[in-house]
């Protein structure tokens, strides 16, 4: 009798949890969730396009995310004390492991145009996201 009892109340549980995680998912997948894509400009795709080429993310990073040779880059283009010029200065000298690039002008002003393009999403680090219970992690752009 003892353990028949322990077997339906162990299936119970294991019900009540499979319950739990298909409502849980289905408040994830089917809630309102903002989807608005940013689209970048003509210049900054060409930017993007060099950054993929000549694998800086290897290095570096955007939103935390990529390599950590180098600093991450995402307000790069805002910091006191940086901005286009700065990161031109780095294209054309390089510094310690990173290699100096051969760019033409145009080309490091697409890679500016790109990285300013990116700085406008946000800010790295975030100290201000908030965490809904869904996990969706809300986040202020600058242009809010
Ligand atoms: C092999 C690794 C490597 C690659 C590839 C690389 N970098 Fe770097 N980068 C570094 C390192 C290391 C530093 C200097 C970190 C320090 O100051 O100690 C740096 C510094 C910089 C800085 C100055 C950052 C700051 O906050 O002072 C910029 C801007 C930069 N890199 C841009 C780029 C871009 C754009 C590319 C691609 C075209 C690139 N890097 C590719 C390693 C790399």
């Amino acid at each position: 009798m003892q353990t028949f009892n322990n077997i339906t109340g162990n299936r119970l549980v294991i019900a009540i949890l499979v319950c739990i995680f298909i409502i849980y998912n289905i408040i994830i997948y089917k809630g309102t969730q903002p989807l608005t894509a940013e689209k970048l400009s003509d210049d900054a795709l060409a930017g993007q396009l060099l950054y993929q080429k000549n694998n800086c993310t290897a290095c570096h990073q955007l939103y935390g995310l990529g390599g950590y040779l180098g600093p991450d880059l995402t307000n790069i283009i805002s910091t006191k004390g940086k901005g286009p010029e700065y990161v031109k200065a780095f294209l054309n000298s390089g510094i310690k492991s990173m290699p100096r690039f051969h760019f033409s002008e145009k080309q490091k002003d697409a890679i500016v145009a790109y990285l300013r393009e990116v700085d406008k999403t946000g800010h790295f680090p975030d100290y201000n996201a908030r965490m809904h219970p869904t996990g969706w992690v809300e986040i202020k752009t600058k242009s809010e």
